[in-house]
């Protein structure tokens, strides 16, 4: 949601801005801005609705000059996608421009209040409210202690953004600069991500890490709370809300530039598909071997974890798909109850804790903000958390009790892909982990799953490589209405990935269902229009899911179905299209069930003529709720 990149330095900002939002524009992309405070210092802002692009193509004859600026893409909360709706947001004299990521819920409270006081508002958004607030702030302390210059107006105009922030109820990523001041820009943050990176006498700040890894791999990440003063060759200085000085924790990012390029793919989406091998053996490395898995997040808190009466996963979207399959892997191999819930409904369901569960969070992006309030209400209760989640150094890790980070590198396309793989092979290293210390697990079979875990990156760079090219299949299906997937067991959660993958990119109304409940209603959906993806692998309901595809073939419903290999043969006689995947033990099949649907989305999307790693509507960290 929203990306914000500033900069202040000795170098020309408009550039580092607007390659920032370009790495950012994941986030959103419904409109762009961009402030600077030009050679001849004046506040200039350009906005613009659509892409990064457009901005880029509105500003060519303009004045960007300037070694000071900060720039914004939209995913639009409050007010429509327009012009006037982008950020940055300037108040009423002109002299303070904002942007800002996240929501503020009290926001019409503040605006009618100011329109009592003479503002006017340009635009529709909460964050206009924010810039509004702190000038007239500003010009309350002003009017006391008099104008100042220097440190003591940083040190104002620190109170003004302060004092406002403890009006405001909601969450808030901020970047402040003040057109009388070209050497400095303020940053805030509360349950939005805000990082800054440090350079020569220079200043990065981002949404994440993506816009900084080229400049500098010295990073600090703002906590909930925290205002930073960046000055131009001179030290952080960041302060609270009560006002209190707070160290600067400075640390050390790992990230390889080369992630977060295409590298010769025409999309992100693709790339992220092709490296899952790469990806899946990083997840595992250091943690996998022949002898066992090891976690050190479950050795250092094996006594926690064991005593949990049970497991409580919380996630959304794709990764809520990944702990549908996490709760079968720790139930079959370790025998506990595990229950899954999105985090959106748990965080107001009133859930029963007792304070011995664990509850396991997981999400790609580590900012979700639902996941995090989900975290907030278990930990008050009493329960242990453990994360799982792809961004380094993101709130939901530093929330956590504890967790393991996926390490599969950034992913770019909003449709996640080597993240939910990245997902299920951690649940299932956390699970075999378990499985051992609970001496839960059948020896034998615990060593079968240990030996095909291992095997998953070579057997995915064979679904990746040797599998049917789906774009012909693609093109059979590129203007259908409606899909069903259907699996069961390990897979089922696959036809809902299935599914949403489908519908995320390509707009096309898709379902997913567990193919027995199929008879309880879609049925009544099939016709020979209707395209039904089944996921039919060698496993103990192989049979029965035959029978539910004869069910689908006798209403003449048109079957794509992924099958083991060596049954192709068999269900060809009744599906239109079979995809054959290597055999694997049951509980990774998903790891490379998978893969064949993300390749069918994709192309669909492709054939469709749609912005595939751009999805409308979609934003790829959701930080409101
Ligand atoms: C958004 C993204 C999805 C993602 C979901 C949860 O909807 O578009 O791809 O699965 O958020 O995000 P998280 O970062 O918590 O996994």
């Amino acid at each position: 949601m929203c990306g914000i990149v500033g900069y202040v330095g000795k170098r020309e900002a408009y550039p580092i801005l607007i390659k920032g939002l370009k790495r950012l524009e994941y986030r959103g992309y419904d409109s762009a801005g961009v402030a600077l405070i030009s050679d001849s210092g004046e506040l200039n802002v350009y906005k613009q609705k659509g892409k990064v692009a457009d901005l880029e193509q509105y500003t060519a004859d303009k004045d960007c000059s300037g070694q000071i600026g900060m720039a914004h893409t939209r995913w639009a909360t409050h007010g429509v996608p327009s012009q006037i709706n982008a950020h940055p947001h300037v108040s009423q004299s002109g002299r303070f421009a904002l942007v800002h990521n996240g929501i503020i819920e009290n926001y019409a409270d503040l605006r009618k209040q100011l329109e009592e006081k003479g503002f006017t508002f340009k635009s529709e958004t909460d964050t206009e409210v924010l810039v509004q607030l702190i000038e007239y702030t500003y010009n309350a302390i002003a009017r006391r202690g008099g104008q100042h210059s220097g440190e003591s107006l940083h040190r104002d105009i620190l109170s003004a953004i302060r004092l406002t922030l403890r009006k405001v109820v909601g969450a808030y990523a901020l970047v402040l600069i003040d057109r009388n001041d070209p050497d400095a820009m303020f940053c805030a943050r509360k349950a939005s991500p805000l990082v800054v990176g440090l350079g020569e006498g220079e200043y990065f700040v981002a949404s994440d890490a993506t816009p900084i890894v080229e400049y500098t791999d010295q990073v600090i990440y703002l906590n909930d709370g925290e205002i930073a003063l960046l000055r131009r060759g001179k030290d952080i200085k960041i302060i609270n809300l009560e006002n209190l000085k707070v160290p600067a924790e400075i640390q050390t990012i790992d990230m390889d530039i080369d992630q977060l390029e295409k590298g010769g793919y025409e999309h992100f989406m693709l790339k992220e598909i092709y490296e899952q091998p790469r990806s899946i053996r990083n997840c595992m490395s250091g943690r996998v071997s022949p002898e066992g898995v090891v976690l050190s997040a479950v050795r250092d808190n094996k006594e926690r974890l064991l005593r949990a009466n049970r497991y409580i996963i919380v996630a959304c979207g794709t990764s809520w798909h990944a702990a549908l399959i996490g709760k079968h892997l720790i139930e079959h191999l370790c025998r506990i109850p595990v229950t899954v819930e999105y985090a959106s409904e748990f965080r107001y369901a009133d859930p029963v804790l007792t304070g011995d569960e664990v509850l396991i969070a997981i999400s790609q992006s580590g900012e979700t903000a639902d996941t995090l309030a989900a975290i907030d209400l278990a930990k008050r209760q009493g329960a242990f958390i453990f994360g799982i989640c792809n961004v380094v150094g993101s709130s939901i890790p530093r929330a956590t009790d504890t967790g393991c980070y996926i390490h599969v590198g950034p992913e770019i396309g909003v449709a996640s892909t080597k993240a939910f793989t990245g997902q299920v092979t951690t649940l299932a290293m956390l699970a075999l982990c378990l499985a051992r210390e609970y001496g839960t697990c059948d020896p034998q079979e615990y060593s079968e799953i240990l030996a095909d875990l291992q095997r998953v990156p070579d057997l995915m760079e064979r679904v990746l490589t040797e599998g049917p090219d789906l774009a012909p299949v693609a093109s059979i299906f590129t203007y259908a209405r409606n899909f069903i997937y259907l699996g069961r067991g390990y897979n089922y959660p696959v036809a809902l990935e299935g599914a949403l993958k489908l519908k995320e990119i390509s707009y096309i109304h898709a379902e997913g269902y567990p193919a027995a409940e199929m008879k309880h209603g879609p049925i009544a959906l099939i016709d020979e229009e209707m395209p039904v993806v089944f996921i039919a692998t060698r496993n103990f309901m192989y049979e029965k899911v035959v029978s539910n595809m004869a069910e689908v073939k006798a209403r003449k419903g048109r079957i794509i179905a992924i099958v083991s290999e060596g049954e192709a043969d068999a269900v060809a006689q009744i599906a239109d299209i079979c995809i054959p995947v290597p055999c694997i033990h049951e509980c990774l099949e998903p790891l490379l069930t998978t893969l064949p649907l993300q390749l069918l989305a994709y192309h669909i999307a492709v054939c469709r003529g749609l912005n595939v790693d751009q999805p409308r509507n979609l934003a790829k960290s959701v930080t409101v709720e």
